[in-house]
């Protein structure tokens, strides 16, 4: 599915490279994998690595670390979700800042709905104090993205929790664990970032509009991994001329083959 002019996909894939992560498992619903295998390979296109693991069954965020926890051996993990969008400046520097965490790392952003969100409260010394899963009556309006940063312990955490009231393992289950144990950290995303999530009709819209807006005034794009990788120096100036040339005609091509 895109987003404007690129498969919704592309986003959260370029935030993690521009986090700096390469090494990228992708969990995807059994009917679709073969889509997003043909679409993206192995990733050594972009000098990543990339790997693929099926959900069954709908059953939480917090499965992707059980599904995950071969690919994740030993390492700390960064998760983020398929549908959500982050852009802004400073992000990059944020996130490359808290991919070695000790406990788990994730973030508060002011929206309008809360309840659509795991929601998080802070005391008066802007601690975190709790965390709920779309509640009804939000403590706050801070948000929990769909991006996460955690040590390895995750993958025990993830095999202590049982399913919430919707049938889900809960990635709010999995932050709480950490919450009470003294080991989560919850930055701010100040406004100037947006994050957008493209779970309804009219949010993924409203997300279309605003790449659209800021790609046709700025003339850069958001979220073109092809970019990121080069940018980052994982690809070379020749490996993205490869890259581009059989998008030329979408202008898509064009817009790599300028790139400085
Ligand atoms: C999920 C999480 C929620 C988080 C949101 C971000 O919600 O459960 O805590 O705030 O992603 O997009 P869901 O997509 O399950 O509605």
């Amino acid at each position: 599915m895109p987003v404007y002019d690129k498969p919704m996909i592309y986003y959260p894939l370029a935030t993690l490279m521009q986090a700096g992560i390469r090494e990228i498992l992708i969990i995807t619903n059994p009917q679709d994998a073969h889509l997003f295998k043909e679409l993206l390979g192995d990733g050594s296109q972009l000098g990543c690595q990339f790997s693929y693991e099926v959900q069954e069954a709908p059953n939480g965020i917090a499965e992707a670390f059980l599904i995950g926890a071969g690919f994740i051996g030993k390492d700390k993990v960064a998760l983020i979700l398929g549908d959500n969008i982050f852009y802004g400046a400073g992000l990059e520097d944020l996130l490359q800042k808290n991919t070695d965490p000790d406990g788990g790392i994730i973030y508060g952003y002011h929206v309008q709905d809360p309840q659509r969100y795991g929601v998080v409260d802070f005391n008066e010394e802007g601690n975190a104090v709790s965390i709920d899963e779309k509640p009804a009556n939000p403590r706050s309006n801070y948000a929990i993205p769909g991006i996460y940063f955690y040590d390895n312990e995750v993958v025990k955490i993830a095999r202590t929790i049982t399913p919430s009231k919707r049938g889900e393992l809960e990635i709010t289950d999995i932050n709480r664990a950490y919450l009470q144990k003294g080991k989560l950290k919850v930055s701010i995303l100040d406004r100037g970032t947006a994050w957008l999530d493209t779970g309804t009709f009219s949010s993924l819209m409203q997300a279309a509009q605003f790449v659209a807006v800021i790609e046709e005034r700025q003339g850069l794009k958001i979220g073109s991994i092809e970019e990121v990788a080069y940018k980052m120096g994982y690809i070379t100036k020749n490996e993205l001329k490869d890259l581009a040339t059989p998008l030329l005609r979408s202008g898509y091509g064009e817009y790599l083959l300028n790139l400085k």
